[in-house]
């Protein structure tokens, strides 16, 4: 009996597992590894990198207050891919790693189904979480 627990409490862990990887999971974990330095564990610009750092990194918190309440979905992808390009005051690194791995689709809000690395639409989906009210 106590076996039989014991062995429907492993079968469980891959459950747990999968169920952690959901969207914001993903794109969590991505937000963790390779932005929080910078931008903080919260978003809010205050991460250990800040001192270091000649620009201070933006509060990613209040991208929708200061864009009219609305997410800015496209401007995040954009930045975040580096289609902006790059300028003297760009100090995020390039997500190189990132940015070559699968595609998923993103809908533009004129309805376009544009192909875009997935990464970069957890991470998108998450920071939409992080938005102060
Ligand atoms: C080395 C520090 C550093 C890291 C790491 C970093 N950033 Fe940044 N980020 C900055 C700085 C500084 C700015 C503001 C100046 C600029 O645009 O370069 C910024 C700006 C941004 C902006 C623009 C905000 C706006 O108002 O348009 C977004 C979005 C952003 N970062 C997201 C991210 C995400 C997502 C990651 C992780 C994939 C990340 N950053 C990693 C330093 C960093």
């Amino acid at each position: 009996m106590r076996i039989a627990l014991f062995l429907s409490g492993l079968a469980l862990i891959p459950t747990l597992v999968a169920c952690s990887q959901s969207i914001e999971g993903r794109g969590a974990a991505l937000y963790r590894q390779n932005c929080a330095s910078c931008h903080g564990p919260t978003g809010a610009g205050d991460g250990p990198l800040v001192a270091d750092l000649p620009v201070p990194p933006a509060n990613l918190r209040l991208l929708s207050a200061d864009n009219d309440g609305i997410y800015p979905e496209e401007r995040v992808i954009a930045t975040i891919h580096g289609y902006q390009g790059k300028n003297a005051e760009a100090l995020m690194p390039e997500f190189g790693a990132l940015i070559d791995g699968p595609k998923g689709v993103w809908t533009s809000p004129q309805g376009q189904q544009i192909p875009t690395p997935q990464a970069l639409l957890d991470l998108s989906a998450y920071l939409q979480t992080l938005q102060d009210p």
